[in-house]
């Protein structure tokens, strides 16, 4: 293997370019059959051959507008066909073994379904082809397959003709009039239950809906299908944008290296994200699928029709994807929740990328393998920066700025600086300044400062930004930043600025620092910064823990509100990690117990507030993290909170209503409030048997495992016992089963070890099903703290050992799961040595994939 490192800059366009496809496959396990003939016309004047990629093909025959041509060689990975036409029509066949294609890239057989999955460079592994985002072809397929089998046979578009063949086979042919880069290529051969509806687009034109899922699962498939029809009205209301052929159809797997794919008219998704029932689906559950469904439908205009010219503009498509699908989620569910949850991602996962070895811009410079480049940077930072654009333009302005994309780049592939000038061609702002964010990496942090004159009732208030140096890049400039802005006193009054500078709530920092003054003030006053998450940065802003509880009491913005009361956690953490444990004093139990008793009624804010924030959110406040200090830390403060508070929290869990189940926005709240309080009961001594009575009495997932959650807590005989019961009635169904290795996976106990081994033994655990691993290996390095950072290093060794294997089977999932331990970096020395120990043992194994390679190079370097 060759490792090979791409640069934005180098990009060139095509030399070459394909008009049309027309493809026949013949399906076979492990000699599947694909003829394709592509017209190819010379780009400009030159003499180049035409250069194809491919991978894991065998080349069967080649011949040039219909006369057999030898005048090529092949490469690894790469087929160069001299002396050709300035337009020809070129015919390759080749053979693929999809049944041994465990990588899951390319056409895979998995579960007997043929599947494909093509983004970012998988059509390559189909056959020999310019398989770059910026070639747009349109396509033709034919699909040959057992008829009893396969009896559904799919591909993007609209079927055009089907019959028999004389051994026993059928074939349909496929045609998708809308010109795509391969990467959206799709092909499906199983035997499915099929739900069908009809959604009728805003010109009146019908649709037909189809989704696929695995015999007997019918049921499991109403919710998305009503998501589906829920999110194409949403993008007609919202963006004026209407579907575009006659059929949209949606195959659930449960072989899938990622979430789902929005292949041209025939999305391919993880059964995790199609299938939803009120006793094996959990709230989260049913909202990502909504959330999923809706992100790979948004595609069709932002990712499909617009699509991206190279891989380095990912961001262009996903990161406003991204956006769109949060918009609709807050639209469908409530806003304030999806906001916290997003901004948990971003605290959790994307800082911490940014303070790694992997730190990228939303618009990366240079890839070694593109897989690795499907991030929380890419996708939920990119979003966080569409998100500027709308808080900066206003949400009509913004809309005509994606009017005009679409007007401008319908049909096209294009760059992230094409999205910044359609936005810029609708407004005055100047938005060269803010285009920064798609090339600068790092978490900015946003310190607050405050200077109080009380002779003259004066207050300054300066906010200046920095931002650390990243692995990436060592230099940093100011950007420009909308923070929005509150001051209140003590009393809950709300303080304006005397010199204007905030306006609608927000500051643009667009400098290194700025001042604002205010004026008659009796008192400190207390800056309330960043409402509703306006800019992804940290924020530097030393409030003292009644501060904290006055925001909470009385800050207009719910986020800010939750926000200070993650702070005062935080705060009091630090105090148990320092020994000064004894100012985590009765006042602050007493304000605690204010917002329970004061807020009792909104099940929705009680139920983000009152959870304690995650050991990795913790880290990224944190250096050189001392992991077992800080873990028992917390741990020390939520024994602290649950025996200061539990009485007013089993009131609450008490009056909090249990009915039967019901997916909706009220009844979500008040279970995942109950199930938070739960969770906090479960540290006091009698907590048992209202664990084991909502295990019991549960008629739905959340319930269920809200218990087992709590019972995980302490990880006795209890949980033992509810998760042997668990697995009894769960063990046909993979996706309940999935909850099932992962709660094993991140519980914290001694033997952990010997508890993963037995895991992988468990007669349902296979390498080659994604679900599982990531269940099973990804929970555990990824969520279980005490376990992955034993001081031992067996944690980490642990990992690395699944790894080396793991790797030679399916890449692209091996790289994700090593994540935690390429984060090195936030840790204290004695970790930092055991990591770094591991991640040698990986580069010395000389075999690595490309994928894993990229990642533990630059993590050593
Ligand atoms: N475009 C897909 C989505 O976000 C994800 C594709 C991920 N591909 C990958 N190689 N990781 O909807
Ligand atoms: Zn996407």
């Amino acid at each position: 293997m060759s490792i090979q490192v791409k640069k934005r800059v180098d990009y060139r366009a095509p030399v070459f370019t394909i008009t049309d496809v027309n493809m026949d496959v013949r399906l076979h396990p492990t000699q599947t059959r694909v003829s394709s003939t592509i017209e190819v016309k010379r780009n400009g004047e030159h003499d180049l051959p035409l250069t194809l990629d491919g991978d894991h093909l065998t080349l069967v025959s080649l011949t040039i507008n219909d006369t057999p041509h030898t005048d090529y060689q092949e490469t690894p990975g790469q087929l160069v066909v001299n002396q050709v036409p300035d337009t020809f029509s070129l015919t390759i066949v080749t053979h693929i073994d999809p049944q041994h294609n465990q990588a899951l890239e390319g056409l895979y057989l998995s579960g007997g379904t043929y599947c494909t999955q093509c983004e970012a460079e998988g059509f390559r592994r189909i056959t020999y082809y310019l398989d770059r985002p910026d070639v747009l072809a349109r396509f033709q397929v034919t699909l040959h397959g057992d008829k009893d089998t396969y009896p559904t046979l799919l591909a993007n578009g609209n079927p055009i003709a089907r019959g028999n063949n004389d051994d026993g086979t059928h074939w349909v042919t496929w045609q998708d009039p809308h010109p795509k880069p391969a990467y959206l290529f799709a092909l499906v051969a199983g035997d499915f239950d099929l739900l069908e509806d009809t959604f009728t687009t805003m010109s009146g034109k019908q649709v037909k809906l189809e989704l696929y899922v695995d015999k007997g699962k019918q049921d499991k498939g109403h919710f998305a299908l009503a998501a589906l029809k829920r999110a194409m009205l949403w993008d007609e209301q919202t963006f004026g944008l209407e579907y575009d052929l006659d059929i949209y159809m949606i195959v659930a797997v449960d072989f899938f290296n990622m979430g789902a794919m929005e292949n041209k008219g025939l999305n391919i998704f993880n059964s995790k994200f199609v299938l939803a029932s009120q006793d094996s689906a959990t709230d989260e559950d049913f909202f990502n699928v909504e959330a999923v469904i809706a992100h790979e439908y948004f595609h069709n205009w932002t990712g499909n029709r617009v699509t991206c010219r190279d891989w380095f503009q990912l961001s262009l498509k996903e990161g406003l994807t991204v956006f769109r699908d949060q918009q609709f989620s807050a639209d469908m569910t409530s806003p304030l929740s999806n906001r916290i949850k997003h901004v948990r991602v971003m605290r959790e996962h994307q800082f911490a990328e940014d303070a790694s070895a992997m730190s990228h811009p939303i618009r990366p410079e240079e890839v070694i393998e593109m897989n690795n480049f499907y991030t929380v940077t890419v996708y939920d930072k990119g979003a966080e920066v569409i998100r500027m654009f709308h808080t900066i333009l206003g949400e009509q302005t913004f809309r005509a700025g994606m009017d005009e994309y679409i007007k401008r780049h319908d049909g096209q592939a294009v760059t992230c600086d094409d999205f910044i000038a359609a936005m810029q061609s609708v407004t005055d702002i100047d938005l060269s300044h803010f285009a920064l964010w798609y090339s600068q990496s790092g978490t900015p942090v946003i310190e607050v400062t405050t200077q109080y004159d009380a002779d003259k009732g004066l207050m300054d208030i300066t906010l200046s930004q920095h931002t650390p140096k990243t692995a990436d890049q060592n230099d940093k400039v100011s950007l420009y930043i909308p923070v929005a802005f509150d001051c209140i006193d003590s009393q809950g009054q709300h303080y304006q600025d005397d010199d204007g500078q905030i306006s609608n709530g927000m500051l643009m920092l667009d400098t290194a620092a700025k001042t604002l003054h205010f004026s008659n003030v009796s008192e400190p006053l207390i800056p309330v910064i960043l409402g509703n998450f306006s800019a992804p940065v940290k924020v530097d802003n030393e409030l003292n823990a009644s501060q904290l509880l006055a925001v909470f009491k009385y800050a207009h913005d719910n986020f800010n509100r939750w926000d200070a009361l993650q702070s005062l956690y935080s705060w009091c953490i630090v105090q148990y990690e320092k020994n000064t444990e004894n100012n985590v004093d009765n006042q602050i139990w007493q304000g605690l117990e204010q917002v329970i008793t004061t807020e009792a009624d909104n099940h929705e804010l009680l139920g983000e507030c009152l959870v304690i924030p995650s050991f990795e959110t913790l880290c990224q406040t944190r250096k050189l993290v001392d992991v077992g200090a800080l873990n028992r830390a917390r741990e020390a403060f939520c024994k602290a909170f649950a025996d200061n508070l539990q009485q007013p929290l089993q009131t609450l869990f008490d009056k909090l209503p249990v009915n039967p189940y019901q997916y909706s926005q009220q009844a979500v709240n008040a279970r995942r409030c109950r199930n938070v309080v739960l969770g906090h009961l479960a540290r006091t001594a009698d907590a048992q048997g209202l664990i084991e009575q909502q295990f019991a009495n549960a008629d739905n997932m959340t319930d269920s495992l809200g218990a087992l959650k709590a019972a995980q807590i302490s990880a006795g005989p209890l949980f033992d016992k509810l998760m042997t019961q668990f697995e009894e009635r769960w063990n046909q169904d993979p996706l309940v089963l999935d909850k099932w290795f992962g709660l094993h996976a991140t519980t914290e106990r001694d033997d952990i070890l010997s508890q993963l081994t037995l895991l992988q033994q468990h007669p349902r655990f296979a390498m080659g099903n994604p679900n599982r691993v990531r269940a099973v290996v990804g929970s555990f390095a990824f969520f279980n703290t005490a376990g992955f950072h034993r001081t031992d290093g067996s944690g980490y060794q642990f990992v690395t050992d699944y790894l080396l294997e793991l790797d030679a089977v399916n890449p692209q999932v091996a790289a994700r799961i090593v994540t935690p331990l390429t984060q090195w970096q936030n840790y204290a020395p004695q970790y930092q040595n055991l990591m770094k120990t591991q991640l040698q043992r990986l580069m010395n194994h000389g075999k690595l994939s490309g994928d894993l390679y990229e990642k533990v190079s630059k993590s050593l370097a």
